[in-house]
């Protein structure tokens, strides 16, 4: 049993699928730890963890890094009780009886807790492969919509598709079984506190609000590079690349929060869901392959190669794209997405760029969304002295200073949280996952068909000398 009395929750069984496997144990567990400790989880909740193999709850602890930072008042007990909400469970995702036996369990499980009512959260936190083999046994097992008193979701990680076509045909497919209403589409950078801050730096400073547009914006760049090259998962890669792996998720929805229209009504979900998807679908796809050479570059770290011991491999580690908006907000504002892995540093920043006066410093404003969290102005400023010289300045917001000692929840603690609760504004919906893809289409035909626009770049290199 939790501590707390009052939660946010309420009563909740929550099933992972592949308790045991790498993003569990990197994130979700210790994210369910973190709000556990800080009494955010429902005295109600029952976590059951399916796993292939037969194991113990304290095999499925190892190598979990559990922070107790945040909470002065946590210690061994408080790990024991959180480790007592978890129930492990040998599970086969491909076998239907499985899911029979797991019916009956969950049935009995609501008897037994005496609850009227429940929420039954499925975490697919599984390989791509299997995906649509346990939605299928979920929904022929009438998993997906039990009886009345049991309302059910899932939470699915991406890849949602790895083009066009298959995430039509993953849409159609769990739509069978369940409801737009039903899914909820991590993309952890929407549930970053500093992306969240973006709508609401928009909404609540009047002074930029006038000026977000084409008429004031010259251009604008959101830049996600990592330092750490593949770390060893091979097999994924190959099949992603670095355009199906960020861009297509995280730096499109994050180009959505800084363009879209905001809504009237900043908590209504459809609202926001309306607005990026309404961003997203006036973003012009390339339909030469001229503006394809023009505007898209793609990259690999030179011992790319060797790692993935593919000798021929064209999987990019790199990528940039850019993009315009076909709207009269934005139109003629050149966008442009980038990212890369083994470059010079992790840091992701949006850059807007308000051009300048003259020989003035150019005005840009940077979202600061990891690391070094923050928000800072480059402003043209005189230089002391008997003359009229101008150089730029900063000023500059930083979570560090302004909210020291806060807490700042990690993004899975966000995405446990909002799920657990039901609300899916900070995930994608279908429409917007389509959207990326009806984008990225013509530009995957023209690299599949094309092999002499690859880039080869050295580690640790900057992505300005590659885009
Ligand atoms: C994941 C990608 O979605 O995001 C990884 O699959 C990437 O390749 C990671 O490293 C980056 O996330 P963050 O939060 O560390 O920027």
């Amino acid at each position: 049993m939790s501590k707390s009395n009052q939660s946010l929750i309420s009563p909740t069984i929550l099933i992972i699928f592949g308790i045991s496997g790498h993003l569990s144990k990197r994130k979700v567990l210790p994210a369910l730890y973190n709000l556990y400790q800080n009494d955010l989880l429902s005295s109600q909740i029952t976590i059951i963890g399916l796993s292939r193999q037969k194991l113990s709850i304290q095999e499925i602890f190892n190598g979990v890094e559990l922070n107790s930072s945040t909470n002065q008042r946590s210690s061994a007990t408080d790990i024991t009780g959180f480790k007592d909400l978890i129930k492990i469970i040998q599970f086969n995702p491909e076998d239907p009886n499985d899911y029979l036996k797991l019916k009956k369990y969950i049935i009995d499980l609501k008897n037994q807790l005496n609850f009227e009512k429940i929420n039954l959260l499925f975490y697919l936190s599984i390989p791509p492969q299997v995906f649509l083999s346990v939605i299928k046994n979920l929904g022929e097992s009438n998993l997906n919509n039990l009886n009345q008193e049991i309302t059910t979701k899932i939470l699915v990680e991406k890849p949602f598709g790895y083009d066009l076509e298959s995430a039509k045909n993953l849409i159609n497919q769990t739509s069978q079984y369940f409801s737009e209403e039903q899914i909820f589409r991590i993309d952890h950078y929407l549930a970053k506190e500093t992306a969240q801050n973006i709508l609401t730096f928009r909404r609540y400073n009047p002074l930029f609000q006038t000026a977000w547009n084409n008429q004031h914006i010259k251009n604008i760049e959101i830049v996600a590079t990592e330092n750490i090259d593949i770390e060893g998962r091979v097999e994924f890669y190959e099949k992603v690349g670095a355009m199906r792996d960020l861009i297509q998720s995280h730096l499109f929805q994050l180009l959505a929060l800084t363009t879209m229209i905001l809504p009237e009504n900043m908590s209504e979900t459809k609202a926001i869901h309306l607005a990026r998807h309404a961003i997203l679908s006036e973003i012009k796809p390339f339909n030469d392959s001229n503006s394809i050479k023009k505007n898209v570059t793609r990259g690999q770290y030179t011992s790319y190669r060797q790692e993935v011991n593919n000798p021929s491999s064209m999987v990019e580690t790199f990528a940039s794209i850019r993009l315009t908006i076909d709207n009269s907000v934005w139109k003629g504002v050149p966008i442009t997405l980038i990212t890369g892995k083994a470059l010079k540093d992790k840091k992701t920043e949006i850059r807007i760029n308000f051009g300048a006066v003259n020989e003035s410093a150019e005005n840009q404003l940077t979202f600061r969304i990891q690391p070094n969290e923050g928000i800072d102005i480059k402003l043209s400023v005189k230089q002391p002295g008997f003359n009229q010289k101008t150089q730029s300045a900063i000023m500059d917001f930083s979570y560090q200073t302004t909210f020291k000692g806060r807490h700042q929840p990690d993004p899975y603690e966000r995405v446990m949280m909002d799920s657990l609760q039901g609300d899916n504004t900070l995930f994608a919906t279908s429409d917007e996952v389509l959207d990326t893809w009806y984008i990225l289409q013509p530009i995957l035909d023209y690299w599949k068909n094309n092999n002499d626009d690859l880039k080869f770049y050295n580690q640790g290199k900057s992505e300005n000398d590659i885009k």
